[in-house]
């Protein structure tokens, strides 16, 4: 058989002759031969339909087809889908719509639709959906997707702009089209893996095929004699730098040193010309084991005499808030939090209903569709450089400098567009040993891993909570009791804090004097659980509020009804130093049970319920922004928010033009970069418009303020007697533009104005180290029907309702929304990472099932509380978690209505629901 093949294709309407190897798949020749980088690599496995083009105009995944099949055809990408270098109509509705948020999956649901398009030109919403069942989207509904596909086909409805009360405010408030829309939608956006440095090579990570392992012995000298490769990497070789890294304990090394403690941790790091001899050197790397007994269950884990997954006690990580962590030697446990006012026991036994149960909720993949990736390059000028998918810029740039011994102003962190993170990319993950990698091979590396990797590489903390809750006869809240035990797998991670944040909330948005709230960090041999979305507290509400339901059914009180009498009012205090409330629950309650219908007769076979959360943002907290207004008038915010879908660079802008009076598309938003974007915490806990918000909006006021002086001191008149607009500084009826106030200032058409925006908590009496900076707060309902033969819950209504103060962009918080219910959907009905004896055996998208359109309620609805009385920029604050958090217990809620069988285990499959209808049958046979 020959090496290789020569293949003739037309490739968007261009003439291409290739000679490649009768292996090479489509996605990697379109990408990396032909330089189109639209279509991306997620799944692998042909589930996801990220890397889809068209062969002969049908739609094909490109992952899995192999290019000489595609000789003498016609292939189709994303590139060529402008007509005429202008937009095709499913472009333009794809970007008008926001059916773009992270825009990983945008490539492939444009081909997928054009597809469609040639099949069914006369598509119904029906046959999209069913159209898209090869197309995973995990940042939209697919609401938003589903509508662009009918208004590119040319039978959509207008579009509709949800906009916001807004006053006197001209850009805030308003459904402008994402900054980032135009590269997302042609293929043009770049992620980490679409870039190449000269001389880059590509690693990859040989993984522990044993929960728990000592090593024995590694022979690398096979691997090391490979032609291409030019590094291998041990923990032994790890001697010259710190290995370990993490952002509560520095527990984990970035290879294994001694002992591999759970399956799929990284072993050895390999860098080569390309990834095909990477991992044929992988192959030939010799690892001796001796297998140690693992703890894969928190039961297993907290057993007396349980083996142990740390038998020394790990370093101290970078955060003030959680310098107090300390494990419990000699056992399993990670971390211990505990927060109590008034006396339980006491209101308990006064109380005169208590209810009481233990809830489980499962590990759950965030499964972005952008896996995790690194590129990092040294430089002996500058030091190194890492662009990464990551969240925590500067987080990750406190890890590398102390790994590597070098001043925080040598380690550079360049984050470009981020394919989903939810979570995933908080803290370092791939970046410490691709910078180690980068150092031995003497020249760039990335490490770009694989969705299956990436299984291996975080997940939620599942937990085991047991809950206790005291009501009067009245309906009077009067004790939550709730202990609860986190897995956070093989290391803390970020686990410490979540445990923390997460159940000083557990009581939810309740009133309530006495409160005793416990809860464990346990380590066990399994994936470590790390941030996702809601941060602790979808598990936690889970629970509690289940038990309010079944509070309410002891009471004989409407679920609704029992939770507004117990609400915390705008302005009470959650807990003693601490923000007061900063929102309306009792308007989102009301909104969400009016629009769920909920005093409507329930059809029969249908169920209803409802759930509440509440959840507080990371504390403390510091952002920073800096605002140029050019000597053209136009304005750069530098601002180091990582945008990952959320569209916050879009808002940011907003903020800023609306500060400068200037037109939207005079501003321009960068992109991360910790050698230039000024300090930002973290983009994460629903904080960016909040803190960040306020920064630019702090700054462009600072840069308005020196118009005004500058125009004050050119016109001999007091500041206060000026106001601008529409680009200029006004006078009465004198108007003077930006450019020109600029040029008498400076002299010349040259120089700037540079304002800075600084967001700093002071210091506070708050329980965890700081007043939380706002609460985020949502209702959701949810109408379920039954399968009694399958178990199969169907989900036909939801709404959700979120207190956000204002929309600064009304789309993208619907957008987010709705992607927030679906996720929220996944763990409640399908999505658990499923253990066996330590081995993970659902750890691919084959396997392991996320939500496609066909799982959208046939009616969901975001709806939002504005009453712009969130501390951020015009009465904004965070969205974006809140709506996914009452998925579960609204759901579950229904389902108790319908079947009268309370569920405390996620996710409710069709099995385990059935089961349990089985269970309660026989119980009732005597
Ligand atoms: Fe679809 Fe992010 S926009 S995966």
């Amino acid at each position: 058989m020959p090496s290789s093949f020569d293949v003739r294709l037309r490739v968007n309407g261009r003439a291409v002759a290739l000679a490649l190897p009768a292996e090479a798949l489509l996605l990697d020749v379109v990408r990396d031969r032909l330089g189109l980088k639209g279509a991306k690599r997620s799944c692998d496995t042909q589930v996801c339909g990220a890397c889809t083009v068209l062969v002969d105009g049908a739609a094909v995944s490109a992952c899995t087809y192999l290019a000489v099949e595609a000789d003498g055809r016609e292939v189709q990408t994303v590139e060529g889908l402008e007509e005429d270098g202008r937009l095709s109509a499913l472009q333009r509705a794809f970007a008008e719509r926001g059916a773009v948020q992270c825009g990983f999956c945008a490539a492939g649901m444009l081909m997928t639709a054009r597809a469609l398009a040639a099949d069914e030109p006369a598509a119904t919403r029906e046959s999209i959906v069913r159209y898209l069942r090869g197309s995973l989207c995990r940042c939209t509904g697919y609401l938003k997707i589903v509508e662009a596909i009918q208004a590119g086909l040319g039978f959509g409805a207008p579009a509709a702009r949800p906009e916001s009360r807004t006053g006197a405010l001209s850009v805030v408030g308003r459904s402008v089209t994402r900054s980032d829309a135009l590269e997302k939608v042609t293929g043009r956006a770049r992620y980490v893996t679409d870039l190449e440095l000269p001389g880059m090579a590509h690693a990859a990570l040989l993984r522990s095929p044993y929960p728990h392992a000592r090593i024995v012995r590694i022979d690398t000298g096979r691997a090391r004699a490979v032609p291409g490769v030019h590094a291998v990497l041990t923990g032994a070789d790890l001697t010259w730098c710190d290995p370990y890294h993490g952002p509560a304990f520095r527990d984990r090394p970035m290879l294994a040193i001694d002992v591999a403690r759970y399956e799929g941790e990284p072993v050895v790091a390999v860098a080569a010309i390309d990834a095909a001899v990477a991992a044929c050197a992988l192959e030939l790397v010799e690892v001796e084991w001796e297998e140690l007994p693992a703890v894969t269950t928190l039961e297993a884990a907290l057993a007396p005499g349980a083996p142990l997954v740390h038998t020394t006690e790990p370093l101290a990580g970078h955060f003030a808030d959680l310098s107090s962590l300390r494990p419990r030697p000699g056992t399993n446990v990670c971390h211990q939090f505990a927060y109590a006012r008034g006396d339980v026991e006491a209101a308990l036994a006064g109380a005169d209903v208590v209810v009481e149960d233990t809830f489980t909720f499962p590990r759950v993949q965030h499964y972005a569709m952008e896996p995790h990736a690194a590129l990092a390059a040294w430089d002996d000028a500058t030091g190194l450089t890492v662009w990464a998918s990551t969240q925590n810029p500067f987080s990750v740039r406190v890890e590398l400098a102390k790994m590597f011994g070098a001043p925080l102003g040598r380690i550079r962190i360049v984050v470009p567009l981020v394919g989903g993170g939810f979570g995933s990319k908080t803290y370092a993950k791939l970046e410490p040993v691709t910078a180690a990698l980068a150092r031995a091979a003497g020249r760039p590396v990335r490490l770009a891993i694989s969705a299956e990797e990436a299984f291996r590489t975080v997940r939620r903390c599942d937990t085991r909570a047991a809950v206790r809750l005291g009501f009067r006869r009245d309906g009077m809240l009067l004790a939550v009791d709730c202990h609860a035990d986190f897995d956070v797998g093989a290391y803390a991670d970020i686990g410490p804090r979540i445990v923390q944040k997460g159940t000083y909330t557990a009581a939810g948005p309740y009133r309530v004097a006495h409160v005793r709230l416990a809860s464990t960090a346990v380590y066990t041999n399994t994936t470590p659980g790390g941030a996702f979305r809601g941060f602790g507290v979808p598990q936690l509400a889970w629970a509690v509020e289940s038990l309010v339901d079944e509070a309410a059914r002891q009471l004989d009180r409407d679920p609704v009804e029992l939770r507004r009498q117990n609400l915390l009012a705008h302005g009470e205090e959650f807990a003693p130093g601490d923000t007061p409330i900063d929102g309306k629950f009792e308007e989102s309650l009301s909104r969400a049970a009016e629009a769920i219908g909920w005093t409507r007769a329930v059809a029969a076979g249908r169920g209803r319920g409802v759930a509440m959360m509440l959840k507080a943002s990371i504390a403390p907290s510091v952002s920073e922004a800096i605002v140029r207004l050019h000597a053209d008038a136009s304005v750069t915010v530098l601002a180091s928010t990582v945008e990952m879908g959320q569209g916050a660079r879009t808002v940011l802008a907003q903020i800023a033009a609306e500060v400068l009076a200037v037109p939207l598309e005079r501003v321009t938003v960068l992109l991360p970069d910790t050698s230039v974007t000024p300090y930002d915490q973290t983009t994460s806990s629903s904080r960016s418009t909040t803190m960040v918000g306020r920064a630019v909006q702090e700054a462009a006021g600072d840069v308005a303020d020196q118009l005004l002086r500058i125009a004050a001191k050119a016109l001999d008149t007091p500041a206060a007697s000026l106001r601008i607009d529409a680009g200029a500084v006004v006078h009465g009826e004198r108007h003077l533009d930006y450019d020109a106030l600029l040029r008498a200032h400076f002299g010349m058409a040259g120089g700037e104005l540079i304002g800075r925006g600084v967001v700093a908590p002071g210091p506070t009496r708050a329980p965890l180290g700081g007043s939380t900076p706002f609460w985020e707060m949502a209702a959701g309902a949810a109408e379920v029907s039954l399968d009694v033969e399958t178990g199969a819950v169907t989900v036909e209504d939801y709404v959700s309702v979120a207190d956000v103060g204002r929309r600064i962009n009304p789309l993208s918080c619907e957008t987010q929304d709705e992607g927030a219910v679906l996720q929220g959907l996944g763990h409640t009905l399908c999505e658990e990472m499923v253990y066996d004896g330590g081995q993970l055996l659902n750890g691919t998208l084959l396997d392991y099932r996320v939500p496609r359109a066909a799982d959208v309620p046939s009616r969901l609805e975001c709806h939002f509380v504005e009453n712009a009385d969130g501390p951020g920029p015009f009465g904004a604050k965070g969205a974006g978690e809140g709506s996914l958090v009452p998925v579960s217990p609204a759901v579950g809620n229904a389902l108790a209505r319908l079947t009268g069988v309370r569920f405390r285990e996620l996710p409710l499959t069709p099995e385990r629901v059935w089961r349990a209808l089985r269970e309660r049958q026989a119980r009732r046979t005597p």
